[in-house]
């Protein structure tokens, strides 16, 4: 299958973006998970820019959300809430078909950050019907370096819990196709 890994975070040495590289080498090569780390070059959403006027790396994203059996987001916490990059590339999403009934799931990358998943599971129960909130893994990643978050996750109990996700997630995809 395949899969589009969203991350939360724009850092340079971001958790987030650490995990979800990590996944994606462990996914390959029975199924091919393409991380998607441009919410930075978005604009910011508006009504107005939808349509025939919407900018092109809106478009792009878009149809990459378009192409991938499912989609999984990794995101930290920024001040009790989802950061603005990632709200605002669901909200670009919203009245897309693309999103409707995708499957998704979350990962995270950190022991805290409950008021952001709230919000953000609120959001994609919002947008999408295809949303499995029961497939979640959770690592305590914080301030650990992108090659210490490799390290860990590739741990066999910890690449264990990963396969167990995506192994779960494939079942999703099948089971949304009814
Ligand atoms: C501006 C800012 C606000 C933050 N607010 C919170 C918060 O409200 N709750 C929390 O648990 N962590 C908070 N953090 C910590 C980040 O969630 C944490 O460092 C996370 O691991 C960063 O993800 P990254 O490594 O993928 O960039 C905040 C960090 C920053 C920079």
């Amino acid at each position: 299958m395949e899969f589009l890994a969203i991350s939360g975070s724009v850092r340079r040495d971001s958790t987030n973006t650490a995990l979800l590289r990590t996944v994606v080498e462990i996914a390959a090569p029975a199924d091919r998970m393409i991380l998607f780390d441009g919410i930075g070059d978005l604009p910011i959403f508006s009504p107005d820019l939808e349509g025939d006027a919407t900018p092109p790396a809106v478009t792009a994203f878009c149809d990459q959300v378009q192409r991938a059996d499912a989609v999984i987001i990794c995101s930290p916490e920024y001040v009790h809430a989802i950061p603005g990059g990632l709200k605002n590339a669901i909200d670009w999403l919203v009245s897309r078909e693309e999103i409707v009934a995708k499957p998704m799931a979350l990962l995270h990358a950190s022991h805290r950050g409950e008021d952001m998943l709230r919000s953000l599971r609120l959001a994609l129960r919002t947008v999408s019907g295809g949303f499995d909130e029961n497939n979640f893994v959770s690592f305590p990643l914080m301030t650990k370096q992108p090659g210490e978050v490799r390290h860990i996750i590739m741990e066999p109990a910890n690449c264990a819990r990963v396969t167990g996700f995506i192994e779960e997630l494939r079942n999703h995809v099948l089971q949304c196709r009814g």
